[in-house]
């Protein structure tokens, strides 16, 4: 039991930011060895499109938009964040003179860690809602219809709604280090 409550919850979380922590040492040496190291000022772009091409999902789940499936955005917000911020960490090891972009990618990690927590919690509520699968089905629904009541429940599981309070602000936090960083490179901006 014990067992497998570290190989189901602990053994993933460490895995995808420890994964996350070797792939950047493993880029940024590569990129020395082959003297490449001129592009990792370049991938902080990538790495910002990354991140807010990943937003799909809350847009959809906020019906801002009506494609995707909510699901399915959701591994691709958590897989683009997570290669964002790889693209963004290289990026940052190659150069930083000033304090502001430590903050901002201070603030990124931490949001990183958040959002990985936030997957533990959902992926924990899906487990004990998986109970209530047996009931819907009962009620005659079919398995599609099923699977959609199972994500929303989910995902407005008590323990979800406390962690977003706490998801969005450091996401906010992330956002205004990480324009301003953008704002004042654009500023002093030397066109060589
Ligand atoms: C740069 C990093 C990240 C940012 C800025 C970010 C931002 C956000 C935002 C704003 C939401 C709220 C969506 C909404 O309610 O409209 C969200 C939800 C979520 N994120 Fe992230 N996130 C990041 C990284 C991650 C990572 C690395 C993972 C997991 C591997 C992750 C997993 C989740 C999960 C599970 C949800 C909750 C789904 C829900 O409650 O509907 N996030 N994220």
């Amino acid at each position: 039991m014990e067992r497998s409550l570290i190989r189901k919850e602990v053994m993933p979380f460490l895995v995808m930011f420890g994964v996350l922590i070797l792939a950047t040492i493993i880029t940024d040496a590569l990129l020395h060895q082959f003297e490449l190291v001129w592009i990792g000022r370049w991938l902080g772009i990538p790495g910002v499109i990354l991140i807010l091409l990943s937003f799909f999902y809350s847009m959809r789940k906020r019906k801002v938009i009506r494609f995707g499936k909510p699901k399915t955005l959701l591994v691709l917000h958590e897989t683009m964040t997570w290669m964002g911020a790889l693209l963004i960490m290289v990026h940052a090891g190659i150069h930083i003179y000033t304090i502001l972009p430590w903050l901002a990618l201070i603030a990124m990690l931490v949001n990183i860690i958040s959002g990985m927590t936030g997957k533990y919690l959902l992926d924990r509520s899906r487990r004990f809602l998986a109970e209530k699968k047996e009931f819907y089905s009962q009620q005659g629904l079919s398995g599609a219809a099923i699977e959609k009541r199972l994500f929303l429940d989910a995902t407005t599981f008590d323990l979800m709604k406390k962690w977003r309070a706490v998801h969005l602000p450091i996401t906010l936090a992330f956002a205004v280090l990480g324009i301003t960083h953008i704002l004042t490179v654009l500023l002093f901006w030397q066109w060589k």
